[in-house]
C-alpha cells in the first residue's frame, strides 16, 4: 500500500513539473535582477498585479507599476508602462510553479531592447 501511495505521488509531481500551469493569485516573483512581479489576482486567464523594477542598469526603480497580461498552460505575457521613464516592456514565455522563464521587449521612443528574465517563486 505504501508503495502503491508512493508511486502516485511521484507519478502526480512528475506531471506536475512537465506542464505549464501558468501564473497564480497570489504570488510574489523575483527576477535575476532583484525586480518584483506581484501578481494579486487571475481573472479568467487576465492576469492583476504589479512589476517592480530594481535593475541598476536601469531607470525607474522601486516605482510598483500596473500589469496588463495573460496566463495560459501555454504561454504567459504581461507588458508593463513605465510612465515616468517613458518606456513600455512585454515579458513573453512559459510559467511554471518553480519559475517564470520570459524574453522581453522594451521599447522607447520607436527604438527595441530585448533580453531574458527569470522569475523564481519569492513566497
Ligand atoms: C526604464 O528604465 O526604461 C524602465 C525600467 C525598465 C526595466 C527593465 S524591463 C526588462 C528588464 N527586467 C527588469 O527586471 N528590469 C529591466
Amino acid at each position: 500500500m505504501k508503495r502503491f501511495l508512493l508511486a502516485i505521488g511521484l507519478l502526480s509531481g512528475f506531471s506536475a513539473t512537465g506542464m505549464a500551469d501558468g501564473l497564480t493569485a497570489p504570488s510574489l516573483w523575483k527576477n535575476q535582477r532583484g525586480s518584483e512581479l506581484r501578481i494579486t489576482s487571475v481573472t479568467g486567464s487576465q492576469l492583476h498585479g504589479t512589476f517592480t523594477n530594481f535593475d541598476p542598469n536601469f531607470q525607474c526603480r522601486g516605482i510598483p507599476y500596473p500589469i496588463s497580461g495573460y496566463t495560459t498552460g501555454g504561454p504567459t505575457q504581461f507588458t508593463v508602462n513605465f510612465v515616468k521613464c517613458g518606456t513600455v516592456t512585454t515579458w513573453s514565455g512559459s510559467a511554471q510553479p518553480f519559475g517564470y522563464s520570459a524574453g522581453w521587449v522594451l521599447r522607447y521612443k520607436g527604438r527595441a531592447e530585448g533580453g531574458y528574465d527569470f522569475f523564481s517563486p519569492a513566497n
